[in-house]
């Protein structure tokens, strides 16, 4: 109470940032001294906890509180005045620094580091300077959900920035903020499948119970593993958390064609809300919130700490792989034709119950796989063969591999990559609709060769392509996934790779020439707030059509003071990073 008064008085002195306390202690920037702003409370502000009240918390979770240091300050002398050098651990990160698993397993790492402030890279240089940049100061290493609750409220209590961080995959940096608490929810592994669903709703088919720190490999290795064994609709990715980002912002996949979204699968969340209470969302219980976290965006109505989702039986399996490079032709318009030619198929592929994954460069298509659910080799190359025909009628020169299994999951395991980690990534993305593909597959063609040579200053980006159709096999389910997607058949990520230094010329280009450019190539598609673009334009209407009202509604509701955040995300429009370390406020 007398501290608290203590800066009221002081907000009336004629100081700007910092003011010298009797004690010699520097108290720099209490919440109010940005004009305009009401900001969460930082290191160094009055409202900052003590020492003291920190060890609380971590008496309060078991002893899980540590403090924040980065994964490569062993590469340098020192990291806050503390000796940290030790070559051979450097060797490890350096080594690993672009190794998923190796990145997942840090309590804090981003996978993409622009969101770090490219702060303390792995470097040969020791003694070069490591500061923690934008990551978090504290973090939880949930291991019950009760230490999830004690930091929420404790976040709440104190005013701090709260951050949920599980695989750290997030392209846009969600998981990663300055100055926070960070809640790492990695460690919850509980996986549980049952044959008939007892909850409530209408469906009684079969069901797994997914903790929050399950990957979507993990996942459907164990599902594989039931008898009889089934499937889960999971992102292509083997690393990606299924519980976190991923359903909460719908979730695609190579499953999604057959069955749906991964949000669409939901049956039942287990929840800790704003308030650090325990809640389950489901049919019967808090509806609303049930409706919400089903394609309503991460960290936005509570930490979800077990999902319930619908499973699937087994299916037999095909893929073909395509590739068009420079071994069989370096002419640009040979190329594109080729490119313009396979996309064209997206509503084909789609109505075929397909999955397409391809990655896009300059003078490059790696198409792998063209997956084909409860197909042999001879029934997804019969479905194909409108596309080899077509490359053939135009002269296209490819090279082509065909595949069958018995399962999806042997297919997964074998077919589709690793993925990698540690590299500057700036994104965007746009799903597009039939029609959209009908109508203008050459405009947005033209779109992905914008997106692949953008401007001088950045000649090289890429299209990371999905084709994707979550409307094709499934039931329409009424929840939060933006309701375009149930007519998409086509989803591509842009990526520039910018410096630090760049990044803001960077940023300007997505949004001004190649977010527009895919924009207006499919005005009937929208946006997809996991893989997007911070910049775009009219975010709310692009990534969740007209449920946003809605959302909005329900997170005043469950969140009304603002205890999560992650940016362009529901109900934040008043709230920002302001200045240089970016601090979260709101304006006022
Ligand atoms: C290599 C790669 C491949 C991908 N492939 C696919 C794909 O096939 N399909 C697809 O749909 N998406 C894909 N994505 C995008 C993916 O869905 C998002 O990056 C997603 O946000 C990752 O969620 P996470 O929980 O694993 O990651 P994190 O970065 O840890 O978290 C992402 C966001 O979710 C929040 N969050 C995490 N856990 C919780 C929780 N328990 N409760 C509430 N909020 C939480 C975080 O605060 C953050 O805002 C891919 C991404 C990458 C990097
Ligand atoms: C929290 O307690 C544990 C166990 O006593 C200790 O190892 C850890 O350093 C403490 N964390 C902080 C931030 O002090
Ligand atoms: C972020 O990077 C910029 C530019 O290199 C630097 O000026 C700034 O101090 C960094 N901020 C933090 C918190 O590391
Ligand atoms: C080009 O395609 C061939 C298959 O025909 C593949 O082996 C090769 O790795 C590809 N090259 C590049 C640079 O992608
Ligand atoms: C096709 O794309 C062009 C160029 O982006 C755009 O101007 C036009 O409106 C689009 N037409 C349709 C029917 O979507």
């Amino acid at each position: 109470m007398a501290r608290s008064m203590f800066a009221t008085l002081l907000l009336w002195l004629p100081l700007a940032n910092a003011y010298t306390l009797p004690n010699n202690e520097v108290l720099q920037e209490s919440d109010s001294a940005r004009p305009g702003y009401k900001c969460k409370c930082y290191e160094g502000d009055h409202c900052w906890p003590s020492l003291g009240e920190w060890r609380t918390l971590n008496a309060s979770v078991d002893g899980q509180l540590q403090k924040v240091t980065p994964l490569a300050d062993v590469c340098y002398n020192t990291f806050e005045g503390m000796p940290t050098y030790d070559v051979e651990k450097c060797a490890v990160v350096t080594a690993n620094f672009q190794n998923q698993d190796f990145a997942v397993a840090d309590p804090v790492y981003a996978l993409n580091p622009l969101y770090t402030n490219d702060s303390c890279l792995p470097t040969t240089d020791p003694t070069a300077s490591c500061n923690a940049g934008y990551l978090s100061d504290y973090v939880i290493i949930a291991k019950k959900t009760k230490h999830i609750a004690a930091g929420v409220k404790f976040a709440r209590r104190y005013n701090i920035r709260l951050v949920v961080r599980n695989t750290g995959h997030d392209f846009m940096g969600r998981s990663t903020a300055y100055g926070a608490l960070a809640i790492n929810t990695h460690n919850f592994k509980d996986v549980s499948f049952s044959r008939i669903y007892r909850g409530p709703g209408r469906y009684g088919g079969s069901a797994v119970t997914v903790g929050a720190g399950i990957q979507g490999g993990e996942l459907v290795k164990k599902a594989f593993e039931q008898s009889p064994k089934v499937t889960v609709v999971t992102g292509e990715c083997a690393t990606v958390g299924f519980t976190g980002g991923y359903i909460q912002g719908g979730g695609h996949g190579p499953l999604a064609t057959i069955y749906g979204m991964a949000a669409d699968q939901a049956l039942s969340f287990d929840v800790i809300t704003a308030k650090g209470e325990s809640v389950t969302a489901n049919a019967d219980e808090n509806s609303d919130l049930f409706w919400a976290l089903r394609g309503g965006g991460p960290a936005t109505f509570g930490i979800v700490t077990a999902v319930t989702v619908k499973t699937f039986p087994e299916v037999p399996s095909a893929a073909v792989i395509i590739n068009i490079n420079s071994t069989h032709t370096t002419d640009p318009e040979v190329f594109w034709k080729g490119v313009t030619a396979f996309h064209a198929q997206s509503n084909h592929f789609v109505d075929n119950g397909m999955f397409v994954y391809y990655e896009l460069l300059l003078g490059s298509l790696h198409i792998q796989p063209i997956y084909g659910p409860n197909m042999n080799k001879a029934k997804i190359l019969s479905v194909v063969k409108p596309l080899f025909d077509d490359l053939a009628a135009k002269g296209v020169p490819y090279s082509m591999t065909v595949k069958d299994f018995p399962t999806f999951y042997e297919l997964y395991t074998d077919i589709f990559e690793p993925e990698g980690a540690g590299n500057n990534q700036l994104t965007g993305g746009r799903f597009m609709t039939r029609e959209d593909i009908t109508k203008n597959n050459t405009a947005i063609i033209e779109a992905y060769k914008t997106a692949l040579s953008p401007s001088a200053e950045f000649p090289f980006g890429i299209v990371i392509g999905h084709i994707v159709g979550p409307g094709v096999g499934a039931p329409s389910v009424d929840d939060a996934v933006h309701p375009g997607w149930r007519k998409a058949s086509s989803f591509s990520i842009t990526s520039l790779f910018p410096t630090k230094d760049n990044w803001d010329a960077a940023k300007k280009l997505q949004t001004d020439v190649i977010t527009k450019a895919l924009d207006e190539a499919a005005p009937k598609g929208g946006a997809y707030v996991n893989e997007c673009d911070l910049g775009q334009p009219d975010w709310q209407n692009q990534f969740w059509g007209y449920n946003y009202p809605r959302l909005l509604r329900t997170r005043q509701k469950w969140d009304p003071e603002g205890i999560f955040y992650a940016e362009t995300t529901v109900g934040t429009e008043k709230w920002s990073e302001v200045g240089e370390p970016p601090k979260l406020c709101k304006k006022i």
